[in-house]
């Protein structure tokens, strides 16, 4: 029997922790650090995602079979490299592999090599430079930071005044530390996550999911790390899936190889289907929150069985439901920007459907929001109509003054 530990804190961590506690091979989970809802069912240690050392000694003295790192800053802390580094198996990227995540430059310079479908693109760190460029292309106009930015980074410019001002923020403000900036074409069309576990070579296809990246309904406000998600995804037919497995994430695992960067982990395609096929918007280098809680409740067979399998290179099948799972997040008001924490969270013990904690946090007996993003109900259903009125009926018994949630998650595919 197997001891794994995930690390991580969120939904996506809960999700994993679950899918875990569902194999018949795993005899324990932990997780560092957890959180409220976590500790339900792992046992949840206080060791934060980027303190490296603490997690290799975690994993030496407890004898942990397997590390699953989940966020992105554990990633680019170097987990995996550290573990790796002292004889452990791990699930996950290396840091080196994780920047297809972290430089959106090395991530497209790698689509551009290996002919992977994506919009086309210059990179600057001048301003005047860059000032130059988007003013002589059509709106809009797309501007990424180049770096870690928990999906806020990106500015989808509807005038060049927004363009300007945006380039100013991310070049000579430094409002997110470092000044260097992607700018590139738009493309029009409906979004898809297509998460595949890569080893080397070798990819083995999650189910599909959309995520719901704006705050409000309608697909209006600021971007956010994802406000819902569902799966499957009708409108990604057997024909684009093919493609999209093919053209993107194969030539992606295979570029990477070529370049002296295998990756191991999850290979997260943020992909548009345009007018032309389906074509990359970002690469993550781990699984998306809040997909993954609507995609690993989907998969039958055996998740240990499947991430030892990444990581010992060897062949894995796996085995999905037809069934439908649809997930709203409740948010703190405000959220991506400045938001309350510690508000009370009642009602819980009423929902009849998985809630995954996203940002809590107990005091005694109360729950309390912790996070931007708090929870996340998951409705179940034949179809994804029916996981909707699945997940709108539980929401409503959830009391909370604070928090907000979006009512079309779905919307395309009811
Ligand atoms: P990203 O962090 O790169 O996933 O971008 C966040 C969001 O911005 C995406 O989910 C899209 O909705 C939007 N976006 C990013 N790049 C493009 C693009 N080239 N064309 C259209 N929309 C984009
Ligand atoms: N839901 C998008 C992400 O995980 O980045």
């Amino acid at each position: 029997m197997k001891k794994v530990l995930v690390v991580g804190g969120g939904g996506r961590c809960h999700a994993i922790v679950k899918a875990l506690r569902r194999s018949p091979q795993v005899e324990k989970v932990f997780c560092a650090p957890g959180n409220a809802g976590i500790a339900e069912d792992a046992d949840c240690v206080a060791i934060g995602v980027e303190d490296v050392d603490n997690i290799v000694k975690f994993v030496g003295e407890n004898g942990i079979d397997l590390t699953v790192v989940g966020p992105e800053a554990a990633l680019a802390a170097g987990v995996v490299d550290a573990l790796e580094a002292a004889g452990h198996k791990a699930f996950g990227p290396t840091k080196a592999a994780a920047r297809i995540e972290s430089s959106k430059e090395f991530a497209k310079q790698i689509m551009a090599k290996y002919n992977v479908p994506t919009a086309a693109y210059e990179a600057f760190d001048d301003f005047n430079a860059a000032w130059e460029y988007v003013k002589n292309r059509p709106l809009p106009a797309v501007i990424k930071y180049d770096g870690l930015a928990a999906g806020k980074g990106v500015v989808v410019a509807l005038s060049y005044e927004e363009a300007e001002a945006a380039l100013r923020d991310m070049l000579l403000d430094s409002t997110f530390g470092k000044g260097r900036v992607v700018v590139e074409d738009f493309l029009d069309g409906p979004e898809f996550s297509f998460m595949c576990v890569v080893s080397g070579h070798k990819v083995y296809p999650l189910a599909m999911a959309q995520d719901h990246k704006r705050a409000y309904d309608g697909d209006k406000g600021p971007n956010t790390g994802g406000m819902g998600a569902y799966s499957p995804v009708p409108f990604v037919t057997d024909e684009i899936r093919a493609i999209a497995l093919e053209q993107i994430i194969q030539r992606t695992a295979d570029g990477m190889v070529a370049e002296g960067v295998p990756f191991k982990g999850v290979l997260y395609g943020g992909l548009i289907l345009t007018a032309d096929g389906p074509k990359v918007i970002e690469f993550n280098a781990r699984f998306g929150d809040p997909e993954t809680e609507v995609v690993l409740p989907r998969l039958e067979s055996d998740i240990y069985d499947l991430f030892e399998a990444a990581v010992d290179g060897r062949d894995c099948e796996t085995r999905w439901s037809d069934d439908a799972y649809l997930g709203v997040v409740l948010a703190s008001e405000g959220y991506p920007g400045s938001y309350s924490k510690g508000a009370e969270i009642k009602g819980l013990e009423n929902v009849n459907a998985e809630v995954y904690h996203m940002g809590t946090k107990r005091d005694g007996d109360r729950l309390l929001t912790a996070g931007g993003r708090v929870l996340m109900v998951v409705g179940k259903g034949k179809t994804i109509t029916e996981a909707n009125e699945a997940a709108k009926a539980e929401i409503a018994k959830i009391d909370c003054p604070t928090l907000f949630h979006r009512t079309d998650i779905g919307k395309a595919s009811l």
